[in-house]
């Protein structure tokens, strides 16, 4: 490609530090169509002739049949996929197909060939997510009575039904599903035609480039456009915070999976075996889940590193920015799945949950609201007279409830027998009616919302 300077070819370390073909092939359906979209607006400009440009496309829709069906080859000696198709096509039509690259360097090629395939990315995430959002909502709707212990310090706090719980797991992905689509907003314009830095005397259109491979616009600085890679970042920085939420979500799917849990049942097609312990069913696809997150974050951080030293415009150092994006991408997308299958078709283990509700004096707090609600007695007051109640119910070994009237009254006389109605893990939750509070008629409210959002009715 570049022979003409050059006096000798590149060494052996030259070409493999070089080659980029063995992970940049993914983005060939990207480069044909940029390349087709390109030759079509240099007709339309007078640049190349109709006739060579009718050549050229018919050239590039044999090579994407090529690749369709055998494949990308891999040659180290072309470098990358601009290059690969380039050669393909000269082998096909001839010299014609040197007309191609009129108006146009491997920089801005590379720019959109990028952002076409991040775009792609970025919707099959939020793909990903509906379907995950789907499967939240239907069990939410299924187990908006079901009661749980909800944990603050991992300690038994207040009681809150698993419909709440899985809830809070919609929300995130609301957030996250928003984060993709601004990602997609800032992503929305063209590089093509920026050139290698500075623009083209060539009598381009722009416009036509950016309209015909789905952009809203052109990028308005052709030193920026060839040298932006944040709609990698962006993407990459949308797909940590979701790792994020899956991971923790993940993590307590592992956590009541265990045996002293016991709060849920993973589905047999989302878990594995022990080799030696038979009686074993172990939660890797979570596990994964957990551990996929922490590789998408080093994929975020690595791309932000090789970026942040950079002068304008092009280095080389950015064709390092593809393998990242492509390893976080697939690690997502499979993420998702596995996480939308254990919410679908795990068995919560509702027997559970309400025994272990019921057992970590997760009413307290309802006692001494009652306190304060029918005795009239300060909070502070009320909550040293419930943690009195508490400790003698963990003395006897016993819930809340269980404790006589007389033994609650001789720890403080203004309670009567009306105590118990409040002290019940169903009372607990059917009163926390505030606005996202854990109360069914409020869970039942936010899942029949989330349901039209997502055109379930
Ligand atoms: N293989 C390169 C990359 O992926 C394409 C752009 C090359 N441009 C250049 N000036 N060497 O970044």
């Amino acid at each position: 490609m570049w022979g003409g300077r050059f006096a000798a070819g590149p060494s052996a370390i030259m070409r493999e530090i070089n080659a980029s073909i063995p992970f940049d092939k993914a983005l060939w359906r990207q480069d044909i169509a940029g390349s087709r979209a390109h030759v079509a607006m240099l007709a339309a400009q007078g640049i190349v002739t109709p006739d060579d440009a009718a050549t050229i496309d018919e050239g590039l829709a044999r090579i994407a049949e090529e690749y369709e069906r055998d494949g990308v080859p891999e040659d180290w000696d072309l470098e990358d996929i601009h290059m690969t198709v380039e050669s393909r096509l000269s082998e096909l039509v001839g010299p014609v197909a040197g007309r191609l690259h009129t108006a146009r360097s491997r920089n801005d090629q590379v720019a959109t060939d990028f952002r076409l395939w991040v775009r792609e990315a970025s919707l099959r995430a939020e793909a990903g997510l509906e379907a995950l959002q789907r499967a939240l909502v239907t069990r939410a709707g299924e187990h908006a009575d079901s009661i749980m212990p909800g944990f603050t310090h991992l300690q038994t706090a207040q009681p809150v039904t698993l419909g709440h719980h899985l809830m809070a797991s919609y929300e995130m992905t609301k957030r996250d599903r928003s984060r993709f689509s601004d990602a997609r907003a800032r992503m929305d314009e063209c590089p093509l035609g920026s050139a290698a830095l500075a623009g083209t005397g060539f009598p381009i259109d722009r416009e036509a480039t950016a309209r015909a491979l789905g952009f809203a616009e052109p990028t308005r600085n052709s030193l920026d456009a060839v040298s932006d890679r944040d709609f990698a970042m962006d993407y990459l920085q949308a797909a940590s915070q979701c790792a994020i939420h899956l991971s923790r979500l993940a993590e307590e799917l592992i956590l009541w999976a265990s045996q002293p849990f016991g709060f849920v049942r993973l589905p047999d097609t989302l878990s594995t075996g022990s080799s030696i312990m038979p009686q074993k069913k172990n939660p890797d696809a979570a596990e994964l889940v957990r551990g996929h997150a922490g590789r998408i974050i080093g994929c975020a951080t690595s791309l932000m590193i090789t970026m942040k030293g950079l002068p304008l415009a092009y280095s080389k150092d950015m064709q390092d920015d593809k393998p990242p994006v492509f390893e976080a991408a697939g690690l997502l997308d499979l993420c998702l799945a596995a996480t939308a299958g254990m919410i679908a078709d795990s068995e919560f283990r509702t027997d559970r949950m309400r025994q272990a509700a019921e057992m970590g004096f997760a009413t307290a707090t309802d006692l001494a609201d009652w306190l304060v609600r029918e005795a009239d007695i300060p909070f502070r007051e009320a909550h040293h007279i419930t943690g009195a109640a508490v400790k003698l119910a963990e003395s006897r070994n016993v819930a809340l409830d269980a404790l006589p009237l007389q033994d609650l009254q001789a720890i403080d006389a203004r309670i009567d027998d009306r105590v118990f109605a409040a002290l019940s893990v169903d009372a607990s939750v059917a009163a926390r009616a505030s606005y996202g509070g854990t109360a069914p008629d409020e869970v039942r409210k936010r899942v029949a919302e989330a349901r039209a959002a997502l055109g379930m009715e």
